[in-house]
């Protein structure tokens, strides 16, 4: 895929996938968009103190950046596995460093993190990379909290399906959440007919609405 960097209006950057015309985030604030949907409306709901995530799409790492952040307050023992088709190049990535977000040591820990296996990034927070296409993707423990992070609806309907959230939802504990940027119709019902109770909730700046899904 060709990507380009780009500055969002936070002042993070984000990757142009022209292929697809997409960006990674919102382009109205990478960081302000993960904060509200992935931390906001998901970590920081979580009452239990140990904490199994799953993320659908890693890519530049930055909802796995901002959860250990968050989590240096939280003070939770986080099990973090995250999920992606396309990892990006050191090139990319060594771009991306340039830029505040990406910039400290636990940032580069978790970019650079090998993929495959649990790398320990402190004493409470365990990411484990999976590079993997999410069709063929079968989990093999229960999580807390999922983040939906892929492609919108309209460039990658194949994994916004009934059959993914119902593999999804066999791994999601009781009570656990899944969360996601898109509160397209058809996204909410086919959460809701998999067993979820969806929740619309106000979205990220330039967006009206988000999904929060619970079991
Ligand atoms: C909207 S971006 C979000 C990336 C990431 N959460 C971040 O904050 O940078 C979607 C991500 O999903 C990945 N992806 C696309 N198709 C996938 C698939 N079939 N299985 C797993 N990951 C996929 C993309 O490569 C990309 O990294």
């Amino acid at each position: 895929m060709k990507l380009k960097k780009v500055l969002t209006a936070d002042q993070s950057p984000t990757l142009y996938v022209s292929e697809l015309d997409e960006h990674y985030h919102s382009v109205n604030g990478a960081v302000r968009e993960s904060v509200h949907v992935f931390i906001n409306a998901g970590l920081k709901q979580i009452e239990k103190e140990t904490v199994n995530i799953l993320e659908i799409g890693f890519g530049t790492g930055l909802n796995t950046i901002l959860s250990y952040t968050e989590n240096i307050k939280l003070k939770k023992l986080i099990y973090y596995e995250s999920l992606e088709k396309y990892p990006l190049s050191s090139e990319i990535i060594n771009s991306l460093q340039e830029n505040s977000v990406f910039s400290s040591e636990i940032s580069k820990k978790i970019q650079q993190a090998i993929w495959e296996k649990p790398v320990k990034i402190s004493d409470n927070f365990t990411l484990k990379k999976i590079q993997i296409d999410l069709l063929d993707y079968y989990p093999d423990k229960t999580f807390d909290l999922i983040y939906f992070d892929a492609f919108s609806p309209d460039k990658q309907p194949e994994l916004w399906t009934e059959d993914i959230f119902t593999k999804l939802y066999a791994a999601t504990g009781k009570n656990g959440i899944l969360v996601t940027y898109s509160a397209k119709g058809i996204i909410k019902q086919a959460l809701r007919k998999v067993g979820f109770t969806v929740k619309r909730l106000k979205g990220p700046e330039g967006k009206r609405h988000m999904v929060k899904a619970v079991k």
